[in-house]
């Protein structure tokens, strides 16, 4: 069963979505060379407190994994995504990832962004054009979310616009239907054929979450148990974004107007 959002539970979750993007997008802004990812950490939880909300991934415990200690997911380099802040300091070129997601009247907002530390010209070219690839492989996704479309035409989409690119697309992890629970059904793969699946319907809400690799699609987990690593240490970046299925086509619920 995929839970279908009431007109007033999607306006909660609009408010969910709208203090994730601004909270998310003011974190980037703060990254800088020298800082620690713990550093990152402790603005996120201040930003949450500010303005009363709650985490949503501190303490999350799926499946016999350790509750998560944070409130946010900082991936470094070759870190695909889950990745523990700490004392770890950033440095200039490094590729971030940042995941986040807060409670608003009971309802979660999730997304993550790939930044460079130092800002762009601290990258290359290849860096660039990965995470503007992966950036784009979400919009293709996006684009898919329609009324009457099937959940494998959005899979196929973010496939094939990475591969297209010639970069490689993470199994291991999906997207995921969201609502009151961080993830609820349908689970979204990133890669599959298109024309199969459910049918998209007005009011389903999903997190479309590509992970894109340079190198070998396959993961190995570090011993925290959460942290999920390129098994080849090659860079992976990682975009997500809260979105409902509107009668209207769809609308992104963590995005601020002017950003991306
Ligand atoms: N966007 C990530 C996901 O859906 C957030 C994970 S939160 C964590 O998997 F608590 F599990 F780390
Ligand atoms: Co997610």
């Amino acid at each position: 069963m995929i839970h279908i959002k009431s007109s007033p539970e999607l306006t909660r979750m609009r408010q969910a979505g709208r203090h994730v993007g601004e909270i998310l997008l003011a974190l980037r802004e703060q990254v800088e060379p020298g800082m620690t990812t713990g550093d990152l950490d402790r603005a996120a939880a201040a930003a949450i407190r500010e303005r009363a909300l709650q985490s949503s991934f501190l303490g999350y415990a799926p499946g016999g994994a350790p509750p998560y200690p944070a409130v946010v997911c900082t991936s470094v380099n070759e870190e695909i995504v889950h990745g523990i802040p700490g004392e770890r300091e950033l440095h200039s070129g490094d590729v971030l990832k940042i995941d986040f997601g807060v409670i608003c009247e009971g309802f979660h907002g999730d997304s993550a962004v790939t930044v460079v530390v130092g800002g762009d010209a601290a990258s290359d070219e290849l860096t660039l054009r990965m995470i503007e690839v992966t950036r784009a492989s979400l919009y293709a996704g996006v684009e898919q979310l329609r009324v009457g479309n099937r959940l494998g035409d959005v899979s196929h989409a973010v496939q094939c616009a990475v591969e297209k690119a010639g970069f490689t697309v993470v199994r291991d992890f999906v997207g995921h239907g969201i609502g009151r629970k961080l993830h609820e059904k349908p689970q979204i793969p990133n890669f599959g054929p298109a024309g199969r699946g459910p049918r998209l319907r007005a009011g389903m809400v999903v997190a479309i979450e590509p992970m894109v690799n340079l190198g070998t699609h396959e993961v190995v987990m570090r011993e925290d148990r959460w942290t999920a690593a390129t098994a080849d240490g090659q860079l992976s970046c990682h975009f997500e974004h809260t979105i409902a299925i509107t009668e209207n086509g769809p609308e992104i619920l963590t995005q601020i107007p002017g950003s991306h």
